[in-house]
């Protein structure tokens, strides 16, 4: 994406630094509250209004994203996990993949991960172009061959008709890729309520919502969720102010199985807070059941804080006006 990220070292002192940053620019006067916000002093910006897909690959891609020819066996699509009337993610702690075989992580939302500057938990993917080459192919999750897709896929009139229509290349790994990432990048929330109120419409949040967003960047959660995405934009340790409950996290080797990197032990992309009221289990083990649990370990192994339990209740209202349903006009 264009939008600058923030880029810092994943791992040690600089956290907390970030940390005291924000909490510092989160004692600018209290008046702003009653006004919109100031767009260029907020850690988050709000999400474009479209990223323009061509509509005819996307209208192809969202067949495909549906589409059980996938899968090596027939039987799943990319909506069996990503549900789209739903949240774009799977209830499931674990989604159940070809055959049965479970996934070894939580399946997070589809809405906005063209926002992510890596895709997966470890970020092995750098676009969701090559999210989807993966996928297809994994023994677990799809256990398609692309060979076999493209021929299944190329062997239907109605799709054969509609990709030379909207590609040169008509059929082919290439296009079906390029025609499921031009859906995905459609699937947006620009119209939750707190884009309108970065948009400016000062009250599309209530007040006590806007406590709750004073809270999130007082507390320092914006040092790591922050940007378009609220989150999606760097790497961190899960667990660093403190040893991860015994269970949490200790199956997964994070970013150090990309790198291979000892300081990338625990470490996972910082994953987007849109839409996570609606996402739940929380965690790339899911090992969170509710919201209310995944806020108290942020404050616990992230922070090194306890937060009154008022203010997490004031931060979880904030974190509720993150929602949005993809393609509804702001
Ligand atoms: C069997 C369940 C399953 C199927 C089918 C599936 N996914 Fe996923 N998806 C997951 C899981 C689990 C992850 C996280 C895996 C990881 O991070 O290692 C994921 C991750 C993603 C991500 C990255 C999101 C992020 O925030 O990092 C995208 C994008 C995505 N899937 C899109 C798709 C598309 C497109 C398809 C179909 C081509 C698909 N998925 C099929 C379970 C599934
Ligand atoms: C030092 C960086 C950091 C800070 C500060 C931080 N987080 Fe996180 N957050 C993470 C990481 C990393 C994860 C993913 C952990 C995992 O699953 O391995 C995460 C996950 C979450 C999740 C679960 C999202 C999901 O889809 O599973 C929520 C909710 C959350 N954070 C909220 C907060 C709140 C609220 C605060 C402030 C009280 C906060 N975070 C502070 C790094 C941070």
């Amino acid at each position: 994406m264009g939008a600058p990220l923030v880029r810092l070292p994943s791992l040690g002192p600089w956290s907390l630094r970030a940390v005291a940053l924000f909490a510092a620019a989160a004692l600018a006067p209290a008046a702003r509250a009653a006004a919109g916000p100031a767009l260029g002093e907020e850690p988050i910006k709000p999400l474009p209004l479209s990223l323009h897909q061509d509509p005819a690959r996307a209208a192809i891609g969202q067949r495909l994203f549906a589409d059980t020819r996938l899968s090596g066996n027939r039987q799943l699509s990319c909506a069996s996990c990503h549900d789209l009337a739903r949240n774009g993610a799977d209830t499931r702690a674990r989604s159940a993949g070809i055959k049965g075989r479970l996934t070894a992580l939580n399946t997070p939302t589809v809405f906005n991960a063209a926002f992510n500057f890596k895709q997966f938990w470890d970020g092995r993917a750098d676009t969701l172009e090559r999210q989807i080459e993966i996928v297809v192919a994994d023994p677990v999750e799809m256990g398609g061959h692309w060979p076999e897709v493209v021929a299944r896929i190329g062997a239907d009139p109605a799709y054969r008709r509609a990709f030379g229509a909207a590609y040169r290349a008509g059929v082919s790994q290439a296009t079906i890729v390029d025609a499921l990432a031009s859906f995905e990048r459609t699937l947006i929330t620009p119209a939750s309520r707190f884009d309108r109120y970065l948009r400016g419409d000062a009250r599309a949040i209530s007040s006590a919502e806007k406590a709750g967003y004073a809270k999130f960047k007082q507390y320092g959660c914006v040092a790591c969720h922050q940007g378009v995405n609220v989150g999606g934009n760097m790497f961190q340790k899960f667990g660093v102010m403190g040893a991860l409950p015994p269970g949490a996290g200790a199956g997964a080797p994070g970013r150090f199985g990309v790198t291979g990197l000892a300081e990338d032990r625990q470490v996972f992309k910082v994953p987007s807070l849109r839409n996570v009221a609606d996402t739940a289990p929380y965690f790339h083990d899911a090992s969170a059941a509710t919201l209310d649990a995944a806020v108290d370990a942020m404050f616990t192994y992230q922070l090194g804080r306890r937060g009154s339990k008022e203010d997490k209740a004031a931060i979880i209202l904030f974190l509720r006006t993150l929602s949005g349903k993809p393609g509804t006009a702001p």
